[in-house]
């Protein structure tokens, strides 16, 4: 008995301890994800992630600070307290809600599948993709939905960066991507090596897999903070700022 009491008040104190008063938040964040966190040529962290998360610590009258971390552990990093926040092109969707919060959507692209403008491939089934070599990167919705789809009939490459999966579709190894619009759009549509289209419509659905946009995560005991950034997201969608963003990384 007096074991479990104790066991409880020290659950107790280090609750406390954790539901606290920020004035420092440090982010966590997977690079490179063009165009919505990578580095200059400079080797300063850019994109816009990193543009809005710091005018929402601005608003909030706090600074921050990223901490680069791979996709595949960000979550576990979160729970180890290296960082507060993540703010990575998160996608809220249930499974991820069961051990992190997050603030209200912040944008909401769709998926889409890429293949260079050459391939046979217009639409992604698993008629079509039997054989196929897909590239994901690991831990990602996308890596979710390909492999529970096509694994069966298909080859799926995980790669721990998305920069890795795109140099080996540069490299002719992979058949097709599976990606955050954006993310393909800016690194394989724009890019002056070789020619790549899409392949099929845009994916937002099942929202088992595509979720409900991205979100800022953090661990569920800080109501609060997620509180202040949903505030301050909300002022900065009202006062013109988040479309000065916006339109940085996505007006053409
Ligand atoms: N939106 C996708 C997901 O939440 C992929 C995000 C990957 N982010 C990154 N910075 N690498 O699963």
């Amino acid at each position: 008995k007096l074991l479990t009491v104790s066991i409880l008040g020290a659950a107790l104190v280090a609750g406390s301890a954790q539901a606290r008063d920020y004035d420092h938040v440090r982010f966590g964040v997977d690079v490179p994800y063009e165009p919505m966190e990578y580095r200059t040529p400079d080797g300063e962290l850019t994109g816009f992630d990193i543009d809005l998360g710091n005018a929402l610590c601005e608003e909030i009258g706090i600074t921050c600070e990223w901490i680069v971390q791979e996709w595949d552990g960000i979550i576990p990093g979160l729970m180890s307290r290296n960082y507060d926040a993540i703010m990575s092109s998160m996608t809220i969707n249930d499974e991820r809600r069961q051990t992190v919060l997050f603030s209200d959507p912040y944008f909401t692209p769709p998926s889409a599948w890429f293949a260079p403008a050459d391939s046979e491939l217009d639409d992604a089934t698993e008629e079509s993709l039997d054989g196929k070599t897909i590239g994901v990167q690991r831990g990602t919705l996308q890596d979710n939905f390909a492999t529970d789809m096509f694994g069966s009939v298909a080859n799926v490459s995980r790669y721990s960066t998305a920069d890795d999966m795109v140099l080996d579709m540069q490299a002719g190894r992979l058949d097709i991507v599976f990606l955050d619009y954006p993310v393909g759009k800016s690194t394989l549509l724009d890019s002056e090596s070789r020619d790549y289209k899409v392949v099929g419509e845009m994916i937002t659905e099942p929202k088992e897999y595509f979720g409900d946009g991205f979100g800022i995560a953090f661990r569920q005991r800080d109501e609060a903070l997620a509180e202040r950034f949903n505030e301050a997201l909300a002022t900065l969608q009202d006062d013109g700022t988040y479309d000065e963003i916006y339109e940085r990384y996505f007006g053409d």
